[in-house]
């Protein structure tokens, strides 16, 4: 490799890292910690327990009863990143504990100070998202094993048992299979700075590549996920209080505001990764789905909503492959959005099992083992979008951006 190719890939890599974004795991947060320091035993000893607190309807009892601690001991980014998840899982439990007819619409001032104080400092909205629930979310069984199911283990639960496992970390893999399309990203952004159509040419099909192994990976859920249990159990956990019927107030954090917040549920809505991938390939979403997926930027740690700006900012790769009328590239990038455009067709599908299907039955037949579905939450993205025809468009607009040769 010559050597001002090696400086330029040296270059990239570091600006990788910058961005927290790790060379081998991506926006997945590299060997999250399992335990706090020792003075964060009160939060641990309930976090551990957090289903079976919630299922016998006793987590509220428990936290009323946790002393207020301050975050000074959190010294570490790895500690500060577990204690999010930590209280934010409790708080799931707490507001949605007795589901979603009798939320708690205050939130004591013993986790929400603390909370706040934790959620300012990583620049995270005091709520459970993405960055929380998958990405700082999994071990490793054996730390020299594998990346793989057989081998991972999520590091905090709520109701939902195996269902949630499985949700939980074949996100994780998906978020570890975009790791290749990161870095052709980065490699293509390069090559068309240098430029370089050849390296550019391999970058897209390496991202196209990486896509399509995005798609297979979604898949497993079908292995993994029951979807009456998704339904049923696991969704109101990932719900949050703003456009939500069930809390239309949104929740008041004692000790921090007497107006009630509003905030947004966990959804992987808020992974960087198809972000990056649109604004790289400069994907245009319509203004209502793009209003959305812009707010929920605000629910992804700063430096990888940083690193999405980054791109945006960049030079077309549109316009480069237009002018340099190199026909090669031209189908490189087409096929990317095609292989995009699949990926979000498939997660309609299973969006459709897991919601549309799931609620469709909880309807006509009453689980009798299962707490009743959430009614208001019904038709409705965790998020509070209207799911599938939100879902249809930003898959249409991914192929309305094809290219076509000029002349
Ligand atoms: C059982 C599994 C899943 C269900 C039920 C599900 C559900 C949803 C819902 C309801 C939305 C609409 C936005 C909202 O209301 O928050 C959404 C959006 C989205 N989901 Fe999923 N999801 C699942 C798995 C995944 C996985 C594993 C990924 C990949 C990491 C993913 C990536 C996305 C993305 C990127 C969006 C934003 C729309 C887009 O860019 O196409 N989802 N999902």
């Amino acid at each position: 490799m010559e050597p001002q190719t090696e400086n330029l890939k040296t270059a990239w890599q570091l600006s990788l890292g910058s961005y927290y974004i790790s060379e081998e795991y991506g926006f997945l947060l590299p060997n999250p910690l399992r335990e706090l320091p020792d003075h964060y035993r009160p939060w641990m000893e309930i976090a551990k327990k957090l289903p079976h607190l919630i299922e016998s309807h006793q987590l509220r009892a428990h936290v009323n009863k946790m002393p207020l601690l301050s975050c000074q001991f959190l010294k570490s980014y790895r500690q500060q990143r577990l204690a999010h998840l930590v209280l934010s899982s409790i708080t799931m439990g707490y507001v949605w504990q007795e589901g979603e007819t009798q939320p708690k619409e205050v939130l004591p001032r013993n986790l929400a100070i603390p909370f706040v104080e934790v959620s300012r400092k990583l620049g995270l909205p005091p709520i459970l998202v993405h960055s929380d629930l998958v990405l700082a979310n999994w071990t490793k069984r054996n730390p020299e094993g594998p990346l793989e199911i057989s081998n991972l283990d999520t590091i905090i639960l709520f109701p939902g048992g195996e269902s949630l496992r499985g949700f939980i970390l074949v996100t994780v893999l998906v978020e570890k299979a975009a790791v290749p399309g990161i870095k052709a990203l980065a490699q293509a952004m390069h090559a068309v700075l240098q430029p370089s159509q050849d390296a550019l040419l391999e970058a897209l099909q390496q991202l196209k590549l990486c896509i399509q192994d995005m798609t297979r990976t979604l898949g497993r859920m079908h292995d993994y996920v029951d979807p009456d249990i998704f339904y049923a159990v696991i969704r109101i956990f990932l719900s949050g209080w703003k456009d939500n019927p069930a809390m239309p107030m949104g929740l008041i954090y004692e000790g921090i505001s007497k107006e009630p917040l509003k905030y947004s549920g966990g959804s992987a809505a808020q992974s960087s990764v198809l972000h990056a991938f649109d604004e790289f390939l400069g994907i245009h979403h319509s203004e209502e789905s793009a209003d959305f997926l812009y707010r929920m930027r605000d629910y992804m740690p700063p430096s990888h909503k940083a690193f999405i700006k980054e791109i945006h900012s960049a030079p077309s790769l549109r316009d480069f492959i237009l002018s340099s009328g190199h026909g090669h590239c031209l189908t490189a990038y087409n096929q990317c959005l095609e292989a995009l455009a699949e990926l979000r067709s498939y997660h309609i599908t299973v969006v459709t099992r897991y919601l549309v299907t799931a609620a469709a039955r909880a309807r006509s037949r009453r689980l009798d083992h299962l707490p009743g579905p959430p009614q208001a939450l019904e038709d409705r993205g965790t998020g509070g979008t209207a799911i599938l025809s939100f879902l249809k468009n930003v898959r249409d607009k991914t192929l309305e951006a094809t290219l076509h040769p000029s002349g």
